[in-house]
């Protein structure tokens, strides 16, 4: 199998290679990563000489750039490429816009035009929007509430439009909240992590009980890898962790790790312009197919937490220029 990786120098994108490269012994991948803010060639410094692994610097939004990394020919596209970060969405919306939804048509036109026989959008729960009870299901509607789920969801949108309407073979994962190695610190984990092992403070929006169920990368990864091969095309499949949590008793759990005080270490302020309380996903379609995730949370959240103590060489040149324009800007004003 050769696939075709976009954003593969991501947080979740970057984990989904190496668990190919490690667990389908004879796949080869294409990396195209448009080396934006949390494209980070430090994710696959250590797959670089791999026989099976080629890097390529372009954007999705680019076809001439996707039409060079598909020459070699490939057997299907799993597309990680995306802004991400819904602070960063409210702040400058059109990148999101860009990338999510233009980016995503980019690459289902080469698709159709290069007869690849499989593409999986990696998508998110965001895309239900905020859910007071229950589960979301796949065919629930959308309703997407913050600049970047709505440009999440209008990728989703372009690419069952794909399925109805040219029968382009695409499949459609959508994850729950992620946490692991290699997340860029502007995430909830990632950035209280890091701020408390720099004995400085984590900022809980609002009264912190907001919910979100937490899933690790490598299962989120693995996931999206049983969906490749086991998926039926034209669908969608949620992908949780079945971890519900509050921010508070991530928080909790973060600053007692680090050996800090929820007295001195927590500072409440203003919540998230339109904040979601809550996200929850129904994964019996996943589960049908076989997949379920295997990392146990309070074991996963702790090898996490040891993993940004021993690694502050990846994180710590993270932590300057541009995340400190950004953290000024989303932070100071609260
Ligand atoms: P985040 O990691 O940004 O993921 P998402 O918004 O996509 O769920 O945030 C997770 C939760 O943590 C969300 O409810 C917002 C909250 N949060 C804070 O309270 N403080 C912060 O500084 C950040 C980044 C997030």
């Amino acid at each position: 199998m050769r696939l075709l990786v976009t954003g593969g120098l991501g947080f979740i994108g970057s984990n989904f290679i190496h668990v190919v490269l490690r667990e389908r012994p004879g796949w080869s991948v294409v990396n195209l990563d448009a080396m934006t803010y949390a494209g980070n060639p430090a994710n696959c410094a250590d797959i670089e000489a791999d026989p099976h692994y080629r890097f390529v610097h372009g954007d999705i939004c680019d076809a001439a750039a996707v039409d060079g990394a598909l020459a070699g020919g490939v057997d299907a596209i799993v597309n990680f490429a995306a802004e991400t970060h819904v602070d960063r969405s409210i702040l400058d919306p059109e990148a999101f816009l860009r990338t999510d939804i233009l980016g995503t048509h980019v690459l289902l036109e080469a698709v159709r035009r290069h007869r690849i026989p499989r593409y999986v959008q990696v998508s998110t729960d965001e895309v239900y929007g905020d859910v007071e009870s229950g589960e979301s299901k796949e065919d629930d509607a959308l309703r997407p509430r913050s600049p970047y789920s709505a440009s999440k969801a209008g990728g989703d949108m372009q690419v069952l439009a794909y399925w109805n309407t040219f029968r382009t073979p695409v499949m459609i994962t959508r994850g729950s909240n992620t946490y692991g190695p290699y997340q860029y610190p502007e995430k909830l984990i990632p950035l209280f992590v890091t701020n408390l092992l720099d004995d400085e403070q984590v900022p809980v929006y609002g009264d912190g009980m907001q919910i979100r169920d937490w899933l690790h990368a490598e299962d989120h990864a693995r996931g999206i890898l049983h969906v490749l091969e086991h998926g039926e095309l034209g669908n969608v499949y949620n992908i949780g962790g079945g971890n519900p949590r509050t921010n508070m008793e991530i928080t909790t759990t973060l600053v007692e790790s680090c050996g800090r005080s929820m007295d001195t270490h927590v500072r409440h302020v203003a919540d998230r312009e339109g904040h979601d309380r809550r996200y929850a996903i129904d994964c019996t379609k996943a589960r049908d197919i076989g997949w379920a995730p295997r990392v146990d949370f309070e074991q996963g959240l702790r090898a996490t937490i040891d993993w940004y103590r021993s690694n502050e060489a990846w994180w710590r040149p993270l932590k300057s220029g541009e995340f400190l324009h950004y953290y000024k800007r989303q932070y100071a004003h609260r």
